[in-house]
């Protein structure tokens, strides 16, 4: 087991890629905090990872709110001890309208879930990472962040901010034991499907098909691994050999 005895705080794991990396890190023997605002989803999580290795709190929190955030955050500490492993997961990224039909208040939405949230759970982890010596953060953008998606200007901003946040992060932590990486998924299989290693035809990607939900768990729980010691400050794509940029 990889990651035997640490604890990891996944952000959006009710479902898609989040609930992959809950279930591969309980498989690796991680005790794992699982934030969504979806109960409903968490408590099937739950019950996925009762049957495995490592723990899990499940936490209804929206990750935009900073001080459910601090409060979400102290639980986990409350009950672990500690959080070793930050996988910054949840996102919204459905919307797609173009830029001038894209109203002010809804760039204001995708700032706050998907760039402040990572900007609260960072802060709420860090200092302990820190004075342990030891932590991973993972960000997970995606490849609209690299290339820019068409009417998806709003979406492609905050998983670029991502991605530079990361390598500036990694290099004022990197030197004190705590890793910090993006991973950017292309194409990923639908998360309302269950199985983790469904994959279905996808235009986008040479290898012609989607990344199933695990294909992308396997990523991030290797940079959270102690397989990754000498990786940071890196943006890592997952997209099966991209077709359009
Ligand atoms: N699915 C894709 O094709 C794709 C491609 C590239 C990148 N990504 C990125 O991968 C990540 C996961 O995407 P996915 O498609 O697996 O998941 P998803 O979009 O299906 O689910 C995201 C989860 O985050 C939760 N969430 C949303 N807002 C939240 C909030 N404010 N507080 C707490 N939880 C919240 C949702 O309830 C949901 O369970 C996202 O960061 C997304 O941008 C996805």
């Amino acid at each position: 087991m990889k990651l035997k005895n640490k604890v990891a705080l996944v952000t959006g794991a009710a479902v898609g890629i989040g609930r992959a990396t809950a279930i591969k890190m309980a498989q690796e023997g991680a005790h794992v905090v699982a934030l969504d605002l979806n109960g409903e989803g968490l408590e099937k999580l739950r019950r996925e990872i009762e049957a495995l290795p490592g723990r899990v709190l499940p936490l209804v929190c929206d990750v935009s709110d900073e001080a459910a955030v601090n409060t979400a955050f102290a639980k986990a500490k409350e009950t672990f001890g500690k959080i070793d492993i930050l996988v910054n997961n949840a996102a919204l990224w459905r919307s797609k309208t173009a830029f001038m039909d894209t109203p002010v208040e809804e760039w204001k939405r995708y700032l706050d879930v998907n760039v402040m949230s990572v900007v609260y759970c960072t802060r709420a982890a860090l200092p302990d990472m820190l004075e342990e010596g030891y932590g991973r953060i993972i960000n997970v953008a995606s490849v609209a962040g690299v290339y820019g998606n068409a009417k998806m200007v709003h979406y492609s901003a905050t998983k670029g901010a991502l991605i530079s946040m990361t390598r500036a992060l990694a290099k004022e932590v990197s030197g004190k034991g705590v890793l910090v990486n993006c991973v950017s998924p292309g194409s990923v299989s639908p998360s309302e499907e269950d199985d983790l290693n469904y994959s279905q035809p996808s235009e986008l990607s040479f290898m012609g098909r989607t990344g199933s939900t695990m294909e992308n768990a396997n990523l991030i729980c290797f940079l959270a691994s102690d397989d990754a010691t000498y990786i940071s400050g890196q943006n890592i794509q997952i997209d099966g050999c991209r077709k359009k940029q």
